[in-house]
């Protein structure tokens, strides 16, 4: 079984119009893709986008947000029920944009996660350091701590289900990015920390992602780091060629 996967966040990017085209551009450019596909989009198109993809084997939707509770007075909120109801299949939760803009931490991001897979939706979880956790090189102990905090009280079984997206706070958005050894120094080591935690089984099976300014250039080399196993994209999302190139570099 494979673990590769390429997702886009689209963040609060393109319109229904552009969503729909941009979709429909980068699935003509790469028919067969050689790994899963997820497009990660504003809670405006996802019925659109899931339309589009559905049926098809190595697409698929992702929202960029759920509520932790399963229902009831949260006004503009979205549950996890309504998510799986219109077919997607993964929610983006514990982006650093919404722990800055809008206060999450990791224990409400272990109850969204813990909601999602009682739902059947399959979590793509952020994390990540920032620059001056990278400069002090605390790293690890950072974002150790973010994976025990919003894994806890979880099963194996349950972490099997979840990718994880290690981001780098100081390359999203910024055109810096990881270098290879960087990338695949925290992969490797979020590896082993699920291999403690989980079982080596879990930590084998797990898609970690790298996501933090990936490029048609630097695609290549990064996804090719042993502990690599794909990215998750921002700004090169918003565009077909770059995403469709970004695609075409997993091997
Ligand atoms: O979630 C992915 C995103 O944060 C990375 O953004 O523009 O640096 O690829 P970007």
């Amino acid at each position: 079984m494979s673990r590769t996967m390429v997702a886009g966040n689209w963040k609060m990017n393109t319109t229904p119009t552009q969503g729909t085209a941009l979709v429909k551009e980068v699935m003509n450019k790469v028919p067969n893709p050689p790994t899963k596909v997820v497009f990660g989009v504003p809670a405006i198109q996802l019925l659109a986008v899931q339309k589009l993809v559905s049926g098809h084997a190595n697409y698929a939707v992702a929202a960029q947000n759920m509520h932790q509770e399963e229902k009831g007075a949260y006004t503009g909120e979205t549950s996890a029920e309504m998510l799986v109801d219109a077919g997607i299949e993964y929610v983006i939760l514990g982006h650093s944009e919404r722990r800055d803009y809008d206060g999450e931490d990791d224990e409400l991001i272990n109850r969204k996660i813990i909601r999602a897979l009682e739902a059947g939706l399959k979590p793509i979880y952020c994390c990540g350091e920032k620059l001056d956790i990278r400069e002090a090189n605390n790293q690890e102990v950072v974002v150790g701590k973010q994976i025990e905090q919003a894994f806890s009280s979880l099963s194996p079984e349950q972490v099997a289900q979840i990718v994880i997206a290690y981001e780098p706070v100081w390359a999203i958005g910024t055109g810096v990015t990881a270098s290879k050894e960087q990338a695949q120094g925290m992969h490797d080591y979020i590896r082993r920390m699920i291999a403690n935690q989980f079982g080596s089984e879990v930590a084998k099976g797990m898609t970690i992602l790298y996501g933090g300014s990936v490029k048609p250039d630097n695609a290549e080399e990064l996804f090719a780091e042993p502990d690599v196993d794909g990215g998750l994209v921002g700004g090169a999302s918003l565009d077909a060629e770059n995403f469709a190139a970004i695609i075409r570099a997993i091997k």
